[in-house]
């Protein structure tokens, strides 16, 4: 596992995007493992930056999104589809036909599943997995606990995670209770993984991520079993583990 350690989240960010724009420029029909949450939105910024100052291309790029709320429309502010056409897709000349989040309205959510998880075998994997952590150490919604043989599923979200994610919201009782989550198995196929985690509400999971047994009480760790994983942090995620 390689470790960056950013001064700030500014600095993180420009990382981040750096790191996924060099893998585009070398495979221009990469297939994207994108995430949600407020850690991203900085490295989205900067990537819309590239792509309108200096061209960065994405009109061959392909993009799976992690997770989605079962339940909640694309036109709901706080679904995942939203946010990424916001926060990212409309800024940049990605085809949206080549954009995939887990159909979370569907009737039958185990179809959509499996689905999902054959359009992303369709295009060969997941070349660039990029993922958030939750304070718990859940990624995508795969929360402690979880079967770590579990490919695409229906998740439900840990009360800990509710708490978290009810910041977006009106109020809590808003934040659904499932969502469709790529599940570990799914993410431990991608070909390379970048996590990104800033601030100290992360520290705690970052230690058990470097440092721990693996183990589904901090489902991250078991991305200590993959080849290819990189860390990119910011000083106060990384309060607590050596650097020596
Ligand atoms: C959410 C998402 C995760 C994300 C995590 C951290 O619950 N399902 O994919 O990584 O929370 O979010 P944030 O970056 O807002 O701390």
């Amino acid at each position: 596992m390689r470790i960056f350690v950013a001064k700030d989240y500014h600095d993180l960010s420009l990382e981040a995007a750096k790191v996924v724009a060099d893998e585009i420029v070398q495979k221009p029909g990469i297939v994207l493992g994108l995430a949600t949450g407020a850690t991203p939105l900085a490295m989205y910024r900067e990537l819309i930056r590239m792509h309108r100052e200096e061209g960065l291309d994405f009109s061959q790029v392909i993009t799976f999104n992690l997770d989605e709320y079962i339940g909640l429309p694309p036109a709901n502010i706080n679904s995942y589809r939203y946010y990424m056409f916001h926060n990212f897709f409309r800024h940049i000349n990605i085809k949206l036909k080549n954009t995939h989040l887990p159909n979370a309205m569907a009737v039958d959510v185990d179809e959509a599943c499996q689905e999902y998880e054959q359009q992303i075998a369709g295009v060969g994997g997941i070349d660039l997995q990029v993922l958030g952590i939750g304070q718990n150490g859940h990624i995508g919604f795969n929360e402690p606990g979880v079967d770590f043989a579990l490919g695409t599923h229906r998740a439900q979200l840990d009360e800990a995670t509710i708490a978290d994610n009810a910041r977006f919201f009106a109020s809590r009782s808003d934040v659904p209770r499932y969502a469709i989550s790529l599940g570990i198995k799914s993410i431990m196929q991608a070909k390379k993984i970048l996590l990104l985690a800033s601030g100290n509400s992360k520290a705690r999971a970052i230690y058990e991520l470097v440092h721990g047994a693996v183990s589904n009480a901090t489902p991250a760790t078991f991305l200590k079993l993959h080849h290819d994983v990189q860390l990119i942090l910011d000083e106060p995620a990384a309060m607590h583990i050596s650097r020596a």
